[in-house]
């Protein structure tokens, strides 16, 4: 499949979906945000993608909603656009794979509630994060203002969406909005790290492991528990799971069938 305002690509385990509209910071208009969901159904449905990277073309992660095309909108359409969007997110949390957001420059507004919807996050020396909405006289719309406080804390949320300012990478790691900060320039190449490391344990494993903590954080925690627990005894019963175990004993390394 071909598309125009991303790209998406293979190697070995690893899917690389890149934000590509360089000229605008990759700014999301409206096939962007249809390209992207189709781009997350194929990654769904390929068994050979273990770990997705989602990043951006040249200076950007991402700058946000394209401001020439919001301008423009009646709230239907800006409820319509916001849908889809609100949709993409919530594909990645969902999405049966780990998904890790390499910030290698902006990441504003949509940009930026995009990569917290990512499961990791790690970000250049560059990289600029933030939520200027309520200076264009907006707020974030897609998910921004319930995410950022369950990622960070009220405190700091409160910060970044009331005052609307940029803050750099190491502020965003003090605050725990990334995992890790590399070098300009380093940012695919640390995620490709990470994912690397996930991709050696077991991938049915990793699935479900997702899955709990996604599912847990909206439940209370009793329930929670018992969530994970059910996702241990799915676990429990692959061949994955007994191949593991008995690799450990064996003294060698697993071999995954995804089974
Ligand atoms: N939408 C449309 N165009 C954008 C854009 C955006 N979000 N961000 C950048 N661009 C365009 C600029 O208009 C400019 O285009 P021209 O060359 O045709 O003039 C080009 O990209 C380069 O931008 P700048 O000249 O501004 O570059 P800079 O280096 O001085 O600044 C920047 C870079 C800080 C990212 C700045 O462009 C900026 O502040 N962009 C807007 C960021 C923003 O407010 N994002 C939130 C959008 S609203 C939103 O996202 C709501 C939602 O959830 C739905």
């Amino acid at each position: 499949m071909s598309f125009e305002t991303i790209t998406l690509e293979k190697k070995g385990k690893i899917g690389y979906l890149t934000l590509n509209r360089p000229k605008v910071f990759n700014a999301v208009n409206a096939q962007l945000i249809s390209e992207f969901g189709e781009a997350l159904n194929e990654v769904e449905k390929d068994d050979d993608i273990w770990v997705l990277i989602i990043t951006g073309a040249g200076k950007a992660f991402q700058a946000g909603a394209d401001i020439s095309e919001l301008v423009k909108m009646t709230p239907l359409e800006l409820h319509e656009w916001n849908h889809d969007m609100l949709e993409n997110w919530r594909t990645i949390e969902r999405l049966k794979k780990p998904v890790i957001a390499a910030i290698n420059g902006y990441a504003l507004g949509g940009g930026l509630e995009l990569a917290i919807s990512c499961d990791i996050r790690v970000a250049s020396e560059n990289a600029r994060m933030g939520t200027p909405e309520v200076g264009l006289g907006i707020i974030p719309g897609t998910g921004g203002t319930q995410r950022l406080p369950r990622l960070l804390g009220k405190g700091a949320a409160m910060e970044l969406l009331l005052t609307g300012e940029a803050i750099d990478a190491h502020e965003a790691y003090r605050i725990g909005l990334v995992n890790k900060v590399v070098p300009e320039g380093q940012a695919v190449a640390a995620a490709e790290e990470i994912a690397n490391k996930i991709i050696k344990n077991g991938p049915l494993a990793v699935m479900l492991a997702k899955d709990a903590v996604e599912v847990g954080e909206e439940l209370p925690l009793d329930a929670a528990v018992e969530y994970g627990h059910k996702n241990i005894l799915l676990c429990q019963s692959s061949e994955d799971a007994k191949e593991g175990l008995t690799a450990f004993l064996e003294k060698r390394s697993p071999q995954w069938k995804r089974k």
